[in-house]
């Protein structure tokens, strides 16, 4: 046996250093092997970039306008989405268990639109999520809204309960009915939420200044996208975020409320991985459009 092993000491390569590289996601190096592989499952390694299809927004509003029926509506679009973020109820019902996409998994509720909406807690727990082999958890934070101090509580549980697991915590910077939006509020929820421990973060783009939000935040910044508004506005608002400083779109409305969902999703993504303007991404849609049926 030594002198087998004394022939194959050239295989050693002791001249060679064994690399160290710094992993992909801004703010995201000294976290844990198994957070920064779930990470590298929501974020595409080549672009540092993602395209996340949201659909839980029935745990508050129940099945609004495009989630009327999921299976119909959403799961032709699963296969161009890097992630999906979605409820455990929808998981376990429509999304079939042979799926590879990335779960991020919506983990805070208990209100509904007819009542307070940042009251808010932690509806699943962690055996659970574990269970279902979510990649993150999501949980709503209302800087300045009635219930403040308890959806940031939420957040540092789930992130300390995440963290024993290695799952990230994505917190989502709600904006309840009468809150401001602009770059000031963004900067501080966002920054409340990383300085707390969320892994990632979840907010709205907002026209002037959006950059000093995406660079007063540590951590990984992707947009939603808000109200449904017309195509080629919702892919010039994708394409600004990404150009300043944004990791990607957790997108929603913008994508199943449109009258082309899957030549829209296919444009987001054409913004986000590939830098294609407006103008182009536009076209691809239409063109895309051209050859599908309407929604
Ligand atoms: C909202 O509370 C939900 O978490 C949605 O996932 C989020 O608002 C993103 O969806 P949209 O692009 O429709 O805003």
């Amino acid at each position: 046996m030594a002198e087998i092993d004394e022939k194959r000491a050239n295989l050693f390569y002791s001249e060679i250093p064994q690399q160290a590289d710094l992993f992909f996601l801004k703010g995201c190096n000294s976290l844990d092997w198994g957070m920064k592989n779930r990470l590298a499952r929501i974020f595409n390694s080549s672009t540092g970039r993602t395209v996340m299809l949201a659909f839980d927004h029935g745990y508050f509003q129940g099945p609004t306008s495009g989630l009327e029926r999921i299976d119909l509506s959403i799961l032709p679009l699963i296969s161009y989405a890097d992630s999906i973020m979605l409820t455990r109820g929808i998981l376990r019902t429509i999304i079939p268990a042979s799926t590879t996409k990335s779960v991020v998994l919506r983990v805070s509720g208990g209100s509904s639109i007819l009542k307070e909406l940042s009251n808010e807690g932690l509806v699943v727990d962690i055996e659970e999520a574990i269970r279902l082999n979510a990649c993150a958890l999501a949980v709503q934070v209302f800087i300045g809204g009635e219930y403040e101090k308890e959806t940031v509580l939420n957040m540092t549980k789930l992130v300390d309960v995440g963290t024993r697991y290695g799952i990230p915590t994505l917190a989502v910077t709600a904006v309840g009915r009468e809150m401001q939006r602009d770059a000031r509020y963004f900067r501080l929820a966002c920054r409340i939420c990383a300085e707390l421990g969320a892994h990632f973060i979840k907010t709205y783009y907002v026209e002037e200044d959006f950059e000093t939000v995406t660079a007063s935040c540590p951590v990984p910044i992707v947009i939603a996208g808000g109200k449904k508004i017309p195509e080629f506005e919702a892919l010039k608002m994708a394409y600004r975020a990404i150009q300043e400083g944004a990791a990607g779109v957790d997108m929603g409305r913008n994508i199943f409320q449109s009258n082309y969902p899957e030549a829209m999703i296919q444009a987001v993504r054409a913004v986000v991985h590939q830098n294609e303007t407006p103008e182009k991404a536009y076209a691809l849609y239409q063109e895309l459009a051209a050859t599908r049926t309407k929604a």
